[in-house]
């Protein structure tokens, strides 16, 4: 049915859902842990990272956008804030990848300037290579290559998000 043969299988994913979501519980005991996840990307790594989690916790998203005009320059738009209070509580950020840096240095920024009392950011995959600014990252599933991935919520051109598992994308597969 899908493109690619995967580059991580379901089984290897909910694995490191469940390890990461273990080590979130640990750290989040007895705190009101405030778990937003960036859309679109993350919305099936951060579902299934949640119901893992065994500390009482609320929801957020943040709907945001990239533009990359050049390697060394990306422009972020958000077009969707967390409407309540962010001041004084303990946030967990969740995407689905970082790659240059870019998206999430810019959101990490917008979410300290309200002054959370703590924040953390939990991503699925590391594209070390592609790096160009520097965020600290507290949760890692795995580091990957620097090839362009899709499924499991990542898209090229808004498709293959919904493949279930994380595949390498191909031009000739569209
Ligand atoms: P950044 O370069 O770290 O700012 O990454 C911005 C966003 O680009 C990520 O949140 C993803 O939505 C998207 N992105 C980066 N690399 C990939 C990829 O390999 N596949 C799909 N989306 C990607
Ligand atoms: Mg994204």
């Amino acid at each position: 049915m899908f493109i690619g043969t995967p580059l991580i299988t379901e089984e290897e994913i909910q694995r490191k859902v469940r390890e990461l979501a273990q080590k979130i519980s640990r750290d989040y005991d007895k705190k009101d842990l405030l778990a937003i996840g960036i859309l679109k990307g993350s919305f099936m790594f951060f579902s299934d990272l949640i119901r893992h989690i065994k500390s009482p916790l609320r929801i957020d998203f943040i709907i945001a956008s990239s533009y990359i005009k050049d390697t060394t320059s990306g422009e972020v738009k958000i077009h969707y804030f967390p409407k309540e209070e962010l001041e004084g509580k303990d946030i967990l950020l969740v995407d689905d990848i970082i790659d240059t840096g870019i998206s999430l240095q810019y959101l990490r920024d917008k979410i300290l300037e309200k002054k959370p009392s703590s924040l953390k950011i939990c991503v699925l995959l590391d594209k070390k290579e592609r790096r160009i600014v520097e965020v600290p990252v507290d949760y890692v599933g795995f580091s990957v290559p620097n090839k362009f991935i899709v499924g499991y919520g990542l898209d090229y051109q808004e498709t293959f998000r919904n493949i279930p598992y994380l595949t390498i994308f191909k031009k000739e597969a569209k």
